[in-house]
């Protein structure tokens, strides 16, 4: 097993591309088990989920040719002709909770459809419970057997569902059987990300009739079947890994410039970045973040889209802690994701956790430890401490991380920062990445 070692106190410069969203990519992949036939992608991540989501679609029958396309991201080809077993079993659903997203497509193809209850991220309990009441809507009748969830139906037939949440993947299951309905589905509160407008976007180019993506309204009109796309689809730039590397940028008091981002999907973040006094200039796709001279903390509060991430709350938090003065970060979509607060806390921040929230008190310097990566944005937060804190900070679990960020050490390294991935029983002598590199 591997772990990241760091040597903190480089500012961040120059440039690097954003690959495609992860979250937008599953989903997107899974999606073509509506539509026997070919299916081509380009700009999709190279990330160990993305491995796993075509592994679990060759475990359905579903084989995939994959191309390296430069130094990032992955053209892929997927044949989706067959379908041979209508399953996500627990092996693969345990890696990526993401599987569950098989559930809606695979009832809309086959009428049936065999999930393990997923597990995945450790960040709250993370129920499935708006996915099989939508699904229910549509004609769909489940049993729980052996941990598994067993769906069957014989004419999905289109309905009005309310979720009680506004669930990503919840939105995306039900969206993907409705499109194969017979008749109009409507889901109220349906959830507003930009991966479900992505998803959209593919499933429309399939011949799919959806209106309202980006809106708390989805209105399907279904269709009797899909077909493959004429062009390959292009992934959506992921804007958890863009705001990542923005974050990395501030917390070193470093300027960078990051491509292939969707910036008109970041505003909440870039308006935060702006409060606490960093130069946001954008472009269509590019975004240059200048760090301030003396940044000012400011409070955030999670919520759906388009309001600020959850998936973000970590890095903002690390950020937060080197910033003179104090600020209150709430997580109000999970309970249980300041898992990095005590990895944070013995690089020397000044975090007390208070219910939902978290009150940050900025400290002058932060100190490099061993520290344990618990999921894949607390992982994320640590390397961003890391950057910043003085002398070297090992991150052990980096499995974490290679779900989600695609080549990170290379990004890194790219902006100049001291960071290697070696085998967790070796050691690096303190101050030989600097060195290195020449500071
Ligand atoms: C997706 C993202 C994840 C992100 C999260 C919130 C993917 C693959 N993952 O996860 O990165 O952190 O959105 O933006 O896209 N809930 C229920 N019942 C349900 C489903 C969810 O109560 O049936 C609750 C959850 O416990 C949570 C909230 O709804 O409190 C939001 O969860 P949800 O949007 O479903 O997250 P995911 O789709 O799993």
């Amino acid at each position: 097993m591997d772990k990241l070692v760091i040597e903190g106190g480089i500012p961040l410069s120059g440039s690097i591309p954003i690959g495609g969203a992860k979250n937008a990519a599953l989903p997107i992949l899974i999606s073509t088990l509506t539509c026997g036939g070919t299916h081509h992608f380009r700009n999709v991540p190279q990330l160990v989920d993305i491995e796993s989501t075509l592994s679990l679609l060759g475990r359905i029958g579903c084989p995939s040719r994959v191309e390296a396309t430069g130094d990032f991201g992955l053209g892929v080809e997927l044949d989706t002709s067959r379908i041979a077993f209508s399953e996500a079993p627990y092996n693969l659903v345990r890696k990526m909770r993401a599987s569950v997203l098989v559930l809606g497509p695979l009832l809309a193809r086959c009428g049936q459809a065999t999930v393990a209850l997923p597990g995945g991220c450790a960040i709250g309990v993370r129920p499935i419970d708006q996915h099989l009441m939508g699904l229910e809507a549509l004609g769909c009748v489940f049993k729980l057997e052996n941990g598994n969830i067993e769906g069957r139906v014989k004419h999905l037939k289109g309905a009005e569902i309310n979720l009680s949440v506004p669930t990503v993947t919840g939105t995306e299951n039900i969206l993907m059987a409705a499109v194969l309905a017979d008749g109009v589905s409507v889901i109220h509160n349906a959830a507003r990300e930009p991966e479900i407008v992505d998803l959209v976007r593919f499933l429309r180019s399939m011949g799919a009739r959806i209106k309202g993506e980006g809106t708390s309204t989805l209105e399907i009109d279904g269709v009797p079947a899909l077909r493959p796309a004429r062009e390959a689809f292009s992934i959506l730039g992921d804007r958890i890994e863009a705001g990542t590397y923005l974050l990395a940028a501030l917390i070193t008091g470093g300027n960078i410039t990051i491509t292939g981002a969707p910036v008109a999907d970041m505003s909440s973040l870039l308006q935060h970045l702006r409060q606490v006094g960093a130069e946001i200039e954008t472009g269509d796709d590019w975004i240059r973040l200048t760090s301030p001279e003396k940044g000012v903390p400011v409070s955030i509060e999670t919520a759906p889209h388009p309001g600020f991430p959850t998936d973000m709350q970590a890095q903002w938090m690390a950020a937060m802690s080197l910033l003179s003065g104090s600020c209150i970060i709430s997580e109000k979509v999970f309970e249980n994701r300041f898992m990095h607060v005590a990895e944070l806390g013995r690089m020397g921040a000044n975090i007390r956790i208070q219910g939902p929230s978290a009150h940050v008190s900025g400290v002058d310097s932060l100190t490099g430890a061993t520290v344990m990566a618990t999921d894949l944005r607390a992982s994320a937060s640590l390397i961003l401490a890391g950057l910043a804190a003085k002398g070297q900070t090992e991150v052990l679990r980096i499995y974490h991380l290679d779900r989600g960020y695609e080549k990170l050490v290379k990004k890194i390294k790219m902006l100049g920062g001291a960071i290697a991935r070696v085998s967790t029983h070796s050691t690096l002598p303190v101050g030989s990445l600097r060195q290195e590199l020449g500071n």
